[in-house]
């Protein structure tokens, strides 16, 4: 079997549901401003899907518009995974409904759960996949109806999340682009900081656990955004180190989407430009495993990633995880 040095990415695309919760909406339903919410995270409005779409709906969105705009052969996709902290249910995974629902008849596949850096850990596993030559074409997915786990009374925590998916499509690069390093870790001592309590094998279902409000997202926003900057930047600096490389070398950042300050912060203390660094958190808010390949279909957009630009990924998610790639964009 043929060996492959790496995997590139050679088709991205996103897709959001089409209603919107504005700034304007939330007011009316917590005791928070448009302006706090700008100021303090940098939101303007989020897409939320309709009661009776899931995750794999959302997903399976996001695959097609990646056929559209890069068509392949769905017959030759030999593995989907999907990062996602929504699956439609417990069992089957995401990933075997959206094969079902793609038709991709030949395809086995799982789902990942790494909340924020869910994407990114499923882009490194099926880069390994395409790395050691066991396979040609592989979906990563990132998709999360966070709506469906928020408790809209928690003005803390309402504002941030939106539901949204995202998917590329991985292949083997015979140049010098595709996915160069990466850096993964978790510490595991922050997950007291942002959880969902109920709904597991430690909370089933119960009406207490409905009456306590745990089937919701937990979090103390301070620690997170404190470890985020730090831990995100950190990773993002031992990458670039040991690549010989320095902030102002990169040509798109594209950081996990969870708050505008976090990002900014971590921009700042790496020395990228600010005109590298991407952002869409105020059109989409935190689509938790959908912001990076959201991100990456932005830039795409905007005209600001082409075939040789260098590029890194940086995300934090609960956990903690963390995770940072650089890749040399392949198109
Ligand atoms: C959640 C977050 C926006 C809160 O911002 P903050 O500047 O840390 O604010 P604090 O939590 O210190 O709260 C400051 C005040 O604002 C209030 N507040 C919280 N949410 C509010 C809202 N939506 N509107 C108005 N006021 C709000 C708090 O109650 C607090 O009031 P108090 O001083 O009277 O107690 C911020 O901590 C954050 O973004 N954390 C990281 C979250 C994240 O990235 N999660 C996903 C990780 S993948």
């Amino acid at each position: 079997m043929a060996r492959c040095k790496s995997a590139k990415i050679t088709g991205v695309a996103g897709y959001v549901p089409p209603r919107l919760l504005t700034n304007a909406d939330l007011e009316k339903m917590v005791d928070t401003t448009n302006e706090w919410i700008m100021d303090r995270v940098g939101i303007r409005q989020r897409h939320l899907a309709d009661k009776g779409v899931a995750a794999s709906d959302l997903a399976v969105e996001a695959v097609k518009k990646l056929q559209c705009k890069h068509p392949f052969d769905l017959q030759s996709v030999d593995l989907i995974v999907v990062g996602t902290v929504t699956p439609d249910m417990m069992y089957p995974s995401t990933a075997c409904l959206v094969q079902h629902k793609l038709g991709a008849k030949g395809a086995w596949g799982f789902d990942l759960s790494a909340a924020c850096s869910a994407f990114l850990y499923s882009l490194q596993t099926g880069a390994q996949l395409i790395a050691t030559g066991a396979h040609k074409r592989v979906l990563v997915v990132g998709a999360d109806i966070m709506s469906s786990i928020i408790d809209y009374t928690d003005r803390a925590t309402c504002i941030l999340f939106g539901d949204g998916a995202g998917a590329v499509l991985l292949e083997p690069s015979d140049d010098d682009t595709g996915l160069i390093d990466f850096i993964h870790e978790v510490d595991g001592s922050g997950g007291c900081f942002l959880y969902m309590p109920g709904g597991g094998s430690l909370h089933p279902a119960t009406v207490e656990t409905v009456e306590q409000r745990m089937h919701y997202v937990h979090q103390d926003g301070q620690q997170v955004f404190k470890f985020a900057v730090r831990k995100q930047t950190e990773l993002c600096q031992k990458l670039l180190e040991r690549n010989g490389l320095k902030g102002s070398d990169i040509d798109a950042f594209i950081p996990h989407q969870a708050n505008l300050r976090i990002i900014n912060a971590t921009a700042d203390r790496l020395g990228l430009r600010p005109e590298n660094v991407i952002v869409n958190i105020d059109r989409y808010g935190n689509t938790t495993a959908g912001t990076i390949p959201l991100a990456m279909n932005t830039a795409v957009e905007e005209g600001k990633l082409k075939k040789g630009s260098l590029v890194l990924l940086a995300s934090v998610g609960a956990g903690f995880t963390i995770g940072a790639t650089l890749l040399r964009w392949a198109f």
